[in-house]
């Protein structure tokens, strides 16, 4: 059986979810692997977030906002671009290769731009295979006992 990752996608409400609402009503297609969770701002998703959804059998992490200057709450993007900063230095620590996380810009009228990113990102992660985060973890607290 063929690999197929699991992507979850934190988009925004106000452009990024929007972007991919418009992808979906203009019928154009990308990639099944994404499941989408809206957040009233990409300020809102905090690295807890994303950890959780590695944790919980994620192979990749989008994270979507409004492009810099647009967001509805004025600096919610910048705050989501600093913590994925931090985040990505953590990443590593933690055995999970950073380029599982990404964080992009999508507009409301970017449905197209939203299915190309949402079908390279797939492709990024399937060939980066999945996670084995869990097992890492496992074997760590093997050792540790
Ligand atoms: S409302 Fe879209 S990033 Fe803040």
């Amino acid at each position: 059986m063929s690999y197929e990752p699991r992507i979850v996608a934190f988009l925004c409400h106000w452009c990024s979810y929007t972007g991919a609402d418009l992808a979906g009503t203009a019928r154009i297609s990308y990639a099944p692997n994404v499941r989408i969770i809206r957040v009233m701002c990409s300020g809102r998703i905090e690295p807890s977030f994303v950890l959780k959804a590695l944790r919980e059998g994620a192979d990749g992490v989008l994270i979507c906002g409004c492009h810099p200057g647009d967001c509805h709450y004025l600096e919610g993007n910048y705050k989501a671009l600093r913590r994925y900063h931090m985040l990505h230095g953590m990443l590593g620590q933690f055995g999970i290769e950073p380029a599982r996380v990404r964080l992009d810009w999508v507009s409301a009228s970017e449905g197209d731009r939203f299915a190309k990113l949402a079908d390279g990102f797939t492709e990024e992660i399937r060939a980066l295979g999945p996670l084995t985060w869990k097992d890492h973890l496992a074997q760590a607290e093997g050792r540790a006992s």
